[in-house]
Formats: C-alpha cells, structure tokens, sequence
C-alpha cells in the first residue's frame, strides 16, 4: 500500500479500525491535499458519518465533544487497545477530561459500584432524550438494575411519595458516590427532616404530624431516634406495614391481642413485658406484681395498642408516655404522673388510678 512506503503501520495496539485494517486511508485522507487539517477528506463528526449513523448526536441533549465533531477525542480513528477504538476503557476515559469529578469520585468513601465499572452503564457518550444524556429517566434509571427494589417501591400496599416527587431516588441517594453509606447525600435522619419539616398528607388524606417540630418540641427521643436512625424502622422505599414500617406495628387504638401485631416494638424490646399477668421483674409498669402492661395490652377484645399510652418518636414525659392520644374526633388526655417507685394516671378512660411496685395500691 503505497502510503506505507513512508508511514509507519497501525500495528502495536489490539484493533484496527475497519478501514485501517483494509488499508483504505483514502477513504478519510485526501493524499494530494485538503482545506482540513491531516488531510482529511471532511472534519469533525462528518467524517466518520460518511459511513457511520448520523443520529448518533441528534437526541435532545448532546455531550460537548460529540456535538463539536471531537469523535477523535475519545475514538482513535487507526487502532486501539479498546474496544470501540476508544482510547481508554471504563470510567478512565470519562476522567480524562472530567478531572473534577474524578478527584471528587475517586476520594469519597463510598463509590456506588456501576461507576467503578463504566460511566456508559447510565450514560449515553454521544446524545440521549434525558437530560445529563441519561440512557433513561430515574427511577426507572436505577430500577432497572435494582430489581427487587422495583417490586418494593411500586409493589408495597403502603407506598412512600418521597421515591416518587420530585427528584425520586436521587431525594435520598447520589448516583455516583458520597461520604455516607447507602451513598446517601445526607445522614439519613437529615433526608427524612428535609421533606418532614411539615405536615404532610398521605393517599387518603390523613395530615402526618411535623415530625421535625415534634422533636424539637419533645426532649425525651427514643432511643433509635437519639441514634438518627429513621430507617431502624421506617423503610423508605415502601412496606406492606402501616405507615411503611419495616415490622408489623398496629394501626389501631384498640386490637384483640396477638404477639406478631408487635413485632416491631419486639424487635428491640423484650416481648416478656407484656406475656404474663404476675411478674415483680419484667416491667416497672406494675402494681405489687400485677403487671400492667398485660392488663392493658394483652387482651382477648379491647387490647389496647403501645400508642395509647407511648409516644414513638418524643415526649415531654419519661418513658415516653404522651401527653394526650388521639380518640376519634378528641384528644385523649393521659394526666401521668410518675413517682419513684410507680406512678399514677388520670387518662380520658377512668379516673384517677396509682400504682407502686413496692406494694400494690389499691385503687379505690
Ligand atoms: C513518499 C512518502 C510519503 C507517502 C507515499 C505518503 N506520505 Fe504522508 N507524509 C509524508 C511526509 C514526509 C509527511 C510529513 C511528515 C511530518 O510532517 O512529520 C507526511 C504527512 C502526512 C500526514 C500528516 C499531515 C499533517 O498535516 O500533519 C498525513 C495525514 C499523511 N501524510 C497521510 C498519508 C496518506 C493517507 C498516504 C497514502 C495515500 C500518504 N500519506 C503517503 C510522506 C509520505
Ligand atoms: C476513518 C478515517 C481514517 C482512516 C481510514 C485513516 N485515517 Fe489517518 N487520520 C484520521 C484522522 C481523523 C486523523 C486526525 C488525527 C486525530 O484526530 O487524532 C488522522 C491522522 C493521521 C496522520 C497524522 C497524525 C497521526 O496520527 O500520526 C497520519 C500520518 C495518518 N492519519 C495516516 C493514515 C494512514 C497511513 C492511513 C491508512 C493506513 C490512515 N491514516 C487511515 C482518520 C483516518
Ligand atoms: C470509510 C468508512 C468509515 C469511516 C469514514 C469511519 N468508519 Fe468507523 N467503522 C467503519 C466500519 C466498516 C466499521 C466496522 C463496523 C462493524 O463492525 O459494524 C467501523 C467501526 C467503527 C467503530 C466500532 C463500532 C463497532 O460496533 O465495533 C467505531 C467506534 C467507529 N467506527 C468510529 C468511527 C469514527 C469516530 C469515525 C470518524 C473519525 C469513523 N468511525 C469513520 C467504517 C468507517
Ligand atoms: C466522550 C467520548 C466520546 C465521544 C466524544 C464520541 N464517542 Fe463514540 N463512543 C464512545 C463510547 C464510550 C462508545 C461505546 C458505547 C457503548 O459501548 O455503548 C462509543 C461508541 C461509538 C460507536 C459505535 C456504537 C454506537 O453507539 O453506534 C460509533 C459508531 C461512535 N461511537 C461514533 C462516534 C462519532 C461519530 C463521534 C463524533 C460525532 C463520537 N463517537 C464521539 C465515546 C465517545
Ligand atoms: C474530551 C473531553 C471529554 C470526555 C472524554 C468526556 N467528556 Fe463529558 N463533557 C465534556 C464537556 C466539554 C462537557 C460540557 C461542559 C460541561 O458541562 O461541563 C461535558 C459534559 C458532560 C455531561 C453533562 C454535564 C452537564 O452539566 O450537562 C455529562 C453527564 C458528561 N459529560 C459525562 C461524560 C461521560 C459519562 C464521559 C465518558 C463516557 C465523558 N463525559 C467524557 C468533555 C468530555
Ligand atoms: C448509576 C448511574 C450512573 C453512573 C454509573 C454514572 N452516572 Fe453520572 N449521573 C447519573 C445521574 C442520575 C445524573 C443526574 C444527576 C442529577 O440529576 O442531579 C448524573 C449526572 C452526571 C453529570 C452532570 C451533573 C454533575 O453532577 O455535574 C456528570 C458530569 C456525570 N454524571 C459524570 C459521570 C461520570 C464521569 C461517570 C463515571 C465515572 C458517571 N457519571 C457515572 C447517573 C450515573
Ligand atoms: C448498571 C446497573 C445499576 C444502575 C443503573 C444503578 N445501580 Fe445501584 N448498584 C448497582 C450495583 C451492581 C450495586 C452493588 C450491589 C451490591 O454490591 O450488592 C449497586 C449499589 C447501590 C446502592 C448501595 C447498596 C449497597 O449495598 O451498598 C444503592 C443505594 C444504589 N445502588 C442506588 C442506586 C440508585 C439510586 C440508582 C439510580 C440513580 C442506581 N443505584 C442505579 C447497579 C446499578
Ligand atoms: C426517602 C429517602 C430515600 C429514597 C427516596 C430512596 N432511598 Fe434507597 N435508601 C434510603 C436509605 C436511608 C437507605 C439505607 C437503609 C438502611 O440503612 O437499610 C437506602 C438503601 C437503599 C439500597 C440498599 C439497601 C436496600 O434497602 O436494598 C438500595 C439498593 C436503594 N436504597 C435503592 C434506591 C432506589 C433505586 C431508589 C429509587 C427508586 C431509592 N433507593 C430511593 C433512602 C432512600
Ligand atoms: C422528598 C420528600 C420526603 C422525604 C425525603 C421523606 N419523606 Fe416521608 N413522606 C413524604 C410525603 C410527601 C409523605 C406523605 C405521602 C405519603 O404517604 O407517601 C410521606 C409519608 C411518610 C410516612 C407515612 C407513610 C404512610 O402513608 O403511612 C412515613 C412513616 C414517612 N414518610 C417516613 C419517612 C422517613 C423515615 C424518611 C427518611 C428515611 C422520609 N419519610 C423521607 C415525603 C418525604
Ligand atoms: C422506634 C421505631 C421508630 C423510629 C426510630 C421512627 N419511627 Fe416514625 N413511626 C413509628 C411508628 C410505630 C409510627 C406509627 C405511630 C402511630 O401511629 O402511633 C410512626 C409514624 C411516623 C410518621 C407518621 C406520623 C403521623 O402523624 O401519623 C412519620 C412521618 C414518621 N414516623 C417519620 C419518622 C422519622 C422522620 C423518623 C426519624 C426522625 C422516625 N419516624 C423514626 C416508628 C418509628
Ligand atoms: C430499633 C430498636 C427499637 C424499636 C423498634 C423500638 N424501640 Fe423502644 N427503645 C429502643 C432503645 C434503644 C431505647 C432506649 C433504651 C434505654 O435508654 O435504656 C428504647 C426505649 C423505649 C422506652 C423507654 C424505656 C425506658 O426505660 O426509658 C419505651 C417506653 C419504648 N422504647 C417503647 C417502644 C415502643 C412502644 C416501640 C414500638 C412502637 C419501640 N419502643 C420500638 C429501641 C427500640
Ligand atoms: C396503658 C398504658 C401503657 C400501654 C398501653 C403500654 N405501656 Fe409501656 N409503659 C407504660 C408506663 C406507665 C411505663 C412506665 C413504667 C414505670 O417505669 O413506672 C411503661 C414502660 C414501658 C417500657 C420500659 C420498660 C418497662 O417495662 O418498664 C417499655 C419498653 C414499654 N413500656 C413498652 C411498651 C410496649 C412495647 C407497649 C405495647 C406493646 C406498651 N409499652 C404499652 C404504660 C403503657
């Protein structure tokens, strides 16, 4: 090939470019002379669509480089060691030019695996219809690799509008990598204040509580409250469990007694509390060893649920006990009193009753 008498041969690297390989340097130079640098036949991106699709950059949003013809940036147009002639692999390509993101990347704690991988696994190199040349919209985006997730959020009776509104998972995550497990983009308890600074209103219409003044307001947290930790208990993509908790917790004032209905209290407290009449030892919610917890809560009918009497989040009172519980349409107020060895209460439902686990007070 009457080139090669003076040029070197494409040879050393792993691929040829078809054309290369078949020796066809006049597809792209023009020997004699050209307006364009190299020689070359036409410049940027119209050279190569010659033979290649044009629509490669017509999608709405157009990566930088493709869209001034800089092909050559990223592909070499002889040979390569990579496939697609490109001239390096994986994310390694992409940090040649976004040196910021690599520092920014490359240093976090946490680096959210695909992005180890291949930038390409979310974008697409040249154009796409989705902004950031996404290859799709988020969720969607991410659902398709995380499939058990896709069950979750668009399968659970209970659903969570946080993974829906706005920027959907990206509400809570970063897609490339943070300093925070879970490549969250805040501590997880911070994400759940950002949207709960309010009331919110749920599917039918039930306005949740500010939970963000509620703790401001009560000093007493619980404790996986005191450790930030909403997802202890809550799970944010969505849960069969009322009130997208991670364990079975009752939605109801009042139910017949059944050990499972608790199993998120459980999880974390003993059950022990509430399963025999007599004790001196497994709760302080006795009077003499009458325990109280089972009078109240382990019934055949009218169980009464934690709620109650317990806040779940904070209170105002020790041992989490609230101030007042809703009742219907009214505010059932609690009046508890606690005392070094018992205490008493004047709830909306009797009247004044003491109790002391040194002795058994009788109640008049
Ligand atoms: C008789 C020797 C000879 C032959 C045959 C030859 N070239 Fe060259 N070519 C040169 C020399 C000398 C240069 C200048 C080298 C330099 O500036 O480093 C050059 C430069 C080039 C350049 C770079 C131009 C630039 O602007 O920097 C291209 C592209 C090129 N040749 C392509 C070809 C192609 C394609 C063929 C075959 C059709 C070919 N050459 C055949 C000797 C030759
Ligand atoms: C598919 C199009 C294409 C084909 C085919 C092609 N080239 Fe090139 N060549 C280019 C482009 C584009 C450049 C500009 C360099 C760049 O952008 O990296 C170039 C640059 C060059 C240069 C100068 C710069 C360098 O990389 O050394 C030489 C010499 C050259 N080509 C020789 C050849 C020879 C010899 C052949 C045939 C064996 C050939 N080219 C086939 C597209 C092509
Ligand atoms: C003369 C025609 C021609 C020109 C001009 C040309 N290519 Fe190609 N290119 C081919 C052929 C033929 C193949 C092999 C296609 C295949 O295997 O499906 C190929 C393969 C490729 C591939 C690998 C695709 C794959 O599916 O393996 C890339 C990437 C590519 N070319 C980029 C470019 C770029 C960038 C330019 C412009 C600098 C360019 N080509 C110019 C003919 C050309
Ligand atoms: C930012 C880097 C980059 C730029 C700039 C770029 N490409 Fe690509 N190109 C890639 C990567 C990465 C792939 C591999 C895509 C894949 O495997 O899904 C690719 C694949 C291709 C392919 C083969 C597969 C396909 O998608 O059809 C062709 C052809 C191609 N590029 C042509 C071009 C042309 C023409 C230009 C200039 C208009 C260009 N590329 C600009 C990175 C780039
Ligand atoms: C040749 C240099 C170069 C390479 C290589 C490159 N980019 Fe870019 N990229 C740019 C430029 C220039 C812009 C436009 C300037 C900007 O917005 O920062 C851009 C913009 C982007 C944007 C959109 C930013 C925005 O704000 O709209 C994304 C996403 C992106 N690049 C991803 C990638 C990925 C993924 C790769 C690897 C496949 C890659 N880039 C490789 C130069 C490059
Ligand atoms: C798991 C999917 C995924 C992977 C893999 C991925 N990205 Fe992204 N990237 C996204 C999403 C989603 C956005 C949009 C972020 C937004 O809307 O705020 C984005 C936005 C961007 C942007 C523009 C916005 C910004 O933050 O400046 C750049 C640049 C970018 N990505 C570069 C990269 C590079 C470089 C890689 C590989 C090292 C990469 N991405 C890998 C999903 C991904
Ligand atoms: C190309 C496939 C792919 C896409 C797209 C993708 N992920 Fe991932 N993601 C993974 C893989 C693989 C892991 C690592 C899982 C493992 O180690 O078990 C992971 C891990 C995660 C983790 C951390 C789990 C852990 O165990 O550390 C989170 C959170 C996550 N992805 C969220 C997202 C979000 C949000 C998006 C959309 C912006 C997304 N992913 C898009 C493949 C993907
Ligand atoms: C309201 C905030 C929030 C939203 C929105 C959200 N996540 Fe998460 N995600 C979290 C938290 C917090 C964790 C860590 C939970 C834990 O500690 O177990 C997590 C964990 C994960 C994990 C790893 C552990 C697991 O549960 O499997 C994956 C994968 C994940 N999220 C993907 C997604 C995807 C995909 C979306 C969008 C469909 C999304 N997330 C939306 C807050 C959120
Ligand atoms: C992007 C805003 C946003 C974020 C972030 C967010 N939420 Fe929500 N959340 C809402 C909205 C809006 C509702 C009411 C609509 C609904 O029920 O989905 C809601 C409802 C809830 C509900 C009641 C669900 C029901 O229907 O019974 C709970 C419990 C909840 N969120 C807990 C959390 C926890 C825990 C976090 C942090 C991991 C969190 N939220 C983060 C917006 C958000
Ligand atoms: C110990 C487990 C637990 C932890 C930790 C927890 N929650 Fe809850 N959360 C519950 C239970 C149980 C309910 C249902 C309470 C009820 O209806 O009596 C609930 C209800 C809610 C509701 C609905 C409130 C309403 O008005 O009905 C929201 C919103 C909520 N939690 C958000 C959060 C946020 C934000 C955090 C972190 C600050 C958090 N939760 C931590 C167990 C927990
Ligand atoms: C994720 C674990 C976890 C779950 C689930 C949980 N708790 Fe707790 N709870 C704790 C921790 C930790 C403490 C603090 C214990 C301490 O300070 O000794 C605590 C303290 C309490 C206290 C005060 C005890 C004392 O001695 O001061 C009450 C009352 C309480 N929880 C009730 C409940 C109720 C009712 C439920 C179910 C709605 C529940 N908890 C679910 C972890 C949990
Ligand atoms: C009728 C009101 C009432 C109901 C209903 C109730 N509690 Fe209590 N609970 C109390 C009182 C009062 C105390 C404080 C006892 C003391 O220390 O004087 C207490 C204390 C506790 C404690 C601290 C340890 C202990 O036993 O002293 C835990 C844990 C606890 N309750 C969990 C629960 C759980 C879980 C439920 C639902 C299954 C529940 N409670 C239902 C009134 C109630």
């Amino acid at each position: 090939m009457a080139c090669y008498e003076c040029h070197d041969k494409f040879t050393g690297k792993r691929l040829l470019h078809s054309p290369v390989e078949a020796g066809e340097c006049t597809a792209c130079h023009n020997p004699h002379g050209s307006p364009f640098k190299f020689m070359l036949k036409a410049s940027g991106g119209d050279l190569c669509y010659e033979c290649h699709d044009s629509d490669l950059t017509t999608a709405e949003y157009v990566h930088g480089p493709a869209a001034v013809g800089g092909c050559t940036a990223c592909h070499d147009p002889h040979s390569s060691d990579y496939d697609m002639n490109l001239r390096l692999a994986g994310p390694g390509l992409c940090y040649s030019c976004h040196t910021d993101k690599a520092a920014k990347f490359l240093s976090a704690n946490v680096i959210h695996k695909p992005v180890k991988e291949d930038c390409i696994k979310c974008h697409n190199p040249h154009s796409s219809p989705v902004k950031f040349m996404l290859k799709q919209e988020y969720p969607l985006l991410c659902l398709g690799c995380h499939e058990k997730k896709k069950e979750q959020v668009y399968g659970s009776k209970v659903m969570h509008s946080a993974v829906f509104e706005g920027k959907s998972c990206l509400n809570c995550h970063d897609p490339h990598a943070s300093s925070l497990s879970m490549i969250l983009s805040m501590p997880s308890m911070q994400l759940c204040l950002s949207c709960h600074d309010r009331e919110r209103e749920t599917e039918d219409g039930t306005l949740l509580v500010n939970i963000k003044a509620l703790l401001q307001n009560n000093t007493e947290h619980h404790g996986p409250v005191k450790q930030e930790d909403c997802s202890g208990c809550h799970d944010p993509h969505g849960s069969d469990n009322f009130r997208i908790l991670r364990e079975p917790y009752p939605a109801a004032f009042y139910i017949p007694f059944n050990r499972e209905s608790y199993n998120l209290c459980f999880s974390c407290h003993e059950e022990s509390i509430v399963m025999s009449t007599l004790t001196t030892t497994l709760t302080g919610f006795r009077n003499g060893d009458m325990n109280l917890h089972f009078k109240h809560v382990n019934q055949v009918e009218k169980g009464r649920t934690c709620r109650a009497c317990h806040e779940t989040h904070a209170s105002s009172f020790p041992k989490h006990i609230r101030e007042s519980v809703p009742f219907g349409v009214w505010d059932l107020p609690l009046n508890y009193k606690k005392s070094d060895t018992g205490g008493s209460c004047m709830p909306g439902c009797h009247k004044l009753k003491i109790y002391d686990r040194n002795e058994r007070f009788i109640n008049p």
